[in-house]
Parts: C-alpha cells; structure tokens; sequence
C-alpha cells in the first residue's frame, strides 16, 4: 500500500523550501519595522469561536471546516483562519489592559474543506496581522501600507488594490434591507447559493462571481450611497491617507468579504495573474469582533495573506531564490580515509565561523565530489589531498569563476570570508 499527502495538502520540499524562507524572512523584517509582535496561537479551538467570530451564516463554517469530536466529545475545529484566534487570545490573557495599540502577527497553517485546485487548498499557509485599540483609520492604512510594502519589496508590485466600506451596526441594517427589496422580485435569476444567501447574508449575492448574479449586480443599490456619516468620513479618511503616502487603490463598492465581523473598511489585494484565486490577500476592520467573542468593545484591524498564492505569483514571475541563498562550502577530499580527520576539522572551524559547510561521506572520486558540489550550488569548495595535509594547506576553488588557488590553513578562514562577501549577499542580509 502506498500513502499520498490528504487531498489538498502539499509537502513543501527542501527544493521549494528557499522561496518560502526568503518570503518569510522579508515578512518577519517588515513586522520588526512596522512594531508587530509575533503571536503563536494553537491550530485547533473550540468550534464555537469560529461559529460566533467569522459567522454562522458564512461558507468557511456552513461548509469548510475540519470539525471534530475529541476523545472527552469536545467540539473542536482545525483554524480555518486566524482573526478569531488572535481575538480569544487577547481577551483569555486580558491584552486589553495593556497599552494599545496592541500589535501581532502570525505566520501559519489554517484549514478549510475547499474544493483544491492551483491556488486553492484544504491545508494552506497564512501570513497575518492583528492590531487592536484604537478606531483611528490610520490604523487601517498602516495595515494596508504594510501589505503593500511587503508586495512590493518581493518584487509583486502590480498587484490591484481593491477598497470598499462595508458600513458598521447602525448603517448596515437599513442597507441589508435595501438589498433585500432589491432582489425580492428577482430570486429565481439568481444561482442557489444566492437563494440561501438571500435569506441568511444578502450582502454576500453582492459579490457573487455566477455569471447569472454577476449580471443583476449592476444595478442594485449602493452601499456607498447609504453609509452612515461615521463611516463616510472613516473611509474618505483612510482614502485620503492612502493618497498621501502614493497607494494606488480601486474602490470597488462591491467589494464584501466572506467573512461577517468586517466594518467600515475592507479590502483585497488582487493578481490579474492568478485566474480564479486571484485574491493574494484581504482583510479589514472589525470593530465589534472583540465584544461579539465576549470581551470589552475593543476596535480592531487586520489582514492575511495566502503564502501559496504569493509563491505561485512569484513563480509566474521567475523567480529566482538562488540569489537570496547561502553561500556554501563544500569539503572534498583528495585521497584515503586518512584526510577525514583533518576534512571534519576544517568543517567544524568554517562553522563556528558562521560559514555554512559540508563536507563529503559518501568516499567518492573528487571528479564526483566536484560534480555534486556544482549541482548542489556550493559556492565554493576546499580541495584537501595528502599534499595538501603536508603542507598545512588546502586548495580552495571559486564555483562562481573556476579560479582555484593554494591557500595555508591559518588563512583559511578569513579568505574564505573575503571570497563570499565578493560573491553576494547571504539570507540573512535579504
Ligand atoms: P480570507 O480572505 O478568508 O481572510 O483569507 C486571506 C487570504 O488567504 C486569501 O486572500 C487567500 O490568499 C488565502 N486563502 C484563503 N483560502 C485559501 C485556500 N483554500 N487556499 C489557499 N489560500 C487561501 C481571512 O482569513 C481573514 N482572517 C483576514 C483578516 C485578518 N481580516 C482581518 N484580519
């Protein structure tokens, strides 16, 4: 019998691993600059935060969540995202008796039943950020700048920055029933699923991609027409500030999320790129998420991104991880079984340089050794024979331009330093 990865789940091979760790790397970076603070929260909660966070009402927890029953018949449900996770964690610890704003960020695996396809999986990889405290809609767009910054340093600038208000508890109702009206008399053109969302979540028909409700949304009411002053002035506001620090945006009055504790602001950075999953990201404020969880009002922003579907734009792109990579070094030896002491010392003392190094075990020819270096991009290989034992010496070959030269032992090191610092920048310099 022969077992594969569950359907919609990958292994990230060693081969594919440098692209995540340098896009990791600019993100933890980036979190350092803005002041977010990294929060690990468990992969599993109780079902019945995700029922009352992200909304009874809503597809990931009607049709997308890994629900199950422990051994003592607690509900539990696999995080299919991570807002609501991050909002128990700050009342079950009381952070809001801490100074505010208060800042997180979290990178990690979430869960949803989907139907996989490229893009879109059951186990995919988040990046997020939570800040809570404060009503301010600088808030939102520093959330909103650093997702930006963050597209733009990996080289995705051209990403489309949708906008949209999505009112708040006092301007929704009056909206909801607008839409309502709107649609009563026009049911039986719109696709089942907008049938139930008709009765549970009409704002959702809004953003519906069937091609039938595509072509009724035209002409239904607009939120942006009915927001309440509030509102009005916070999203004009966070509009005005994206223009001043130059963020191109579209506003898309169309624009609801699927997830139902969003307020005021909501947003989506979209890939022309990436056909059907096109959204590498989204996200908004969540003004009454803390209270509906259980804890003192307590306004909210945030957003996540899906890290496959960065990875899969970045591929489309070409690119390259190899020149974020770690310069290595590759030990070979020249001779018997003889030079492995002096081959593991070598080894040893390169590391506890800072150099990353290898040294060979498998006793092969150094022709071979060679050609293993070269396919396993070492940037630069000591050579020691018995000649070289002699002589307190190794050779020491630039993989970059084929130079090789003789180089004495107590030099080593510092040459070797030399050498790589004139190949390039190392990962942690990314
Ligand atoms: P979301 O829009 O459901 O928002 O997910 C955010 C991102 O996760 C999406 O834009 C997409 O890139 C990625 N994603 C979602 N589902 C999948 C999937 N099945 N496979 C691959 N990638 C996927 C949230 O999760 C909110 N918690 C965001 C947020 C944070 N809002 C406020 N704070």
């Amino acid at each position: 019998m022969s077992f594969k990865a569950p359907r919609g789940t990958r292994d990230i091979l060693p081969s594919e691993i440098e692209k995540w760790q340098y896009v990791e790397g600019v993100l933890r970076k980036l979190c350092r600059e803005y002041g977010y603070s990294e929060i690990r929260t468990p992969l599993f909660e109780e079902t019945g935060l995700f029922a009352r966070g992200v909304g009874e009402g809503t597809d990931i927890v009607e049709k997308e969540m890994y629900t199950f029953k422990d051994r003592a018949e607690r509900s539990l449900t696999l995080r299919p995202e991570c807002t609501a996770s991050v909002v128990r964690s700050f009342l079950e610890h009381k952070l809001f008796n801490e100074p505010q704003p208060q800042k997180f960020y979290y990178i990690g695996p979430m869960f949803r039943y989907d139907r996989p396809q490229a893009g879109r999986y059951r186990q995919f990889h988040q990046f997020g950020v939570e800040a809570f405290g404060t009503s301010s809609p600088v808030l939102d767009t520093e959330v909103i700048a650093m997702s930006n910054d963050f597209f733009q340093r990996i080289g995705l600038d051209d990403l489309n920055l949708e906008i949209n208000s999505v009112g708040c508890k006092f301007c929704r109702p009056a909206y909801n029933q607008l839409v309502l009206d709107y649609y009563k008399n026009k049911l039986e053109k719109l696709c089942t699923d907008c049938h139930i969302r008709y009765e549970r979540n009409p704002l959702r028909i809004l953003d519906c991609k069937n091609e039938k409700c595509l072509s009724l949304v035209q002409d239904a009411p607009s939120l942006a027409d009915n927001l309440c002053e509030e509102c009005a002035t916070h999203f004009s506001s966070v509009l005005s500030f994206l223009d001043s620090l130059n963020i191109r945006y579209s506003v898309n009055h169309r624009l609801v999320r699927g997830l139902d504790y969003y307020t005021k602001t909501a947003f989506e950075f979209v890939s022309a790129e990436l056909g059907a999953q096109s959204s590498l990201g989204g996200g908004g404020r969540y003004d009454n998420l803390v209270e509906i969880c259980g804890g003192p009002p307590t306004p909210g922003v945030g957003v996540a991104m899906g890290l496959e579907r960065v990875i899969l734009a970045l591929d489309k792109r070409g690119f390259d991880p190899s020149l974020y990579r770690d310069k290595r070094v590759f030990v070979a030896l020249a001779g018997d079984d003889k030079l492995q002491h002096e081959g593991l010392l070598i080894t040893q003392e390169l590391r506890r340089a800072g150099i990353s190094a290898e040294l060979d075990f498998m006793g092969r020819s150094l022709k071979s050794q060679m050609k293993f270096a070269g396919k396993n991009n070492f940037s630069l290989v000591i050579i020691l024979g018995e000649k070289e034992l002699k002589e307190k010496a190794v050779l020491l070959r630039d993989m970059q331009n084929g130079e090789q030269e003789e180089i004495k032992r107590s030099k080593l090191i510092d040459k070797i330093k030399e050498k790589l610092k004139r190949q390039g920048k190392t990962t942690e310099e990314a």
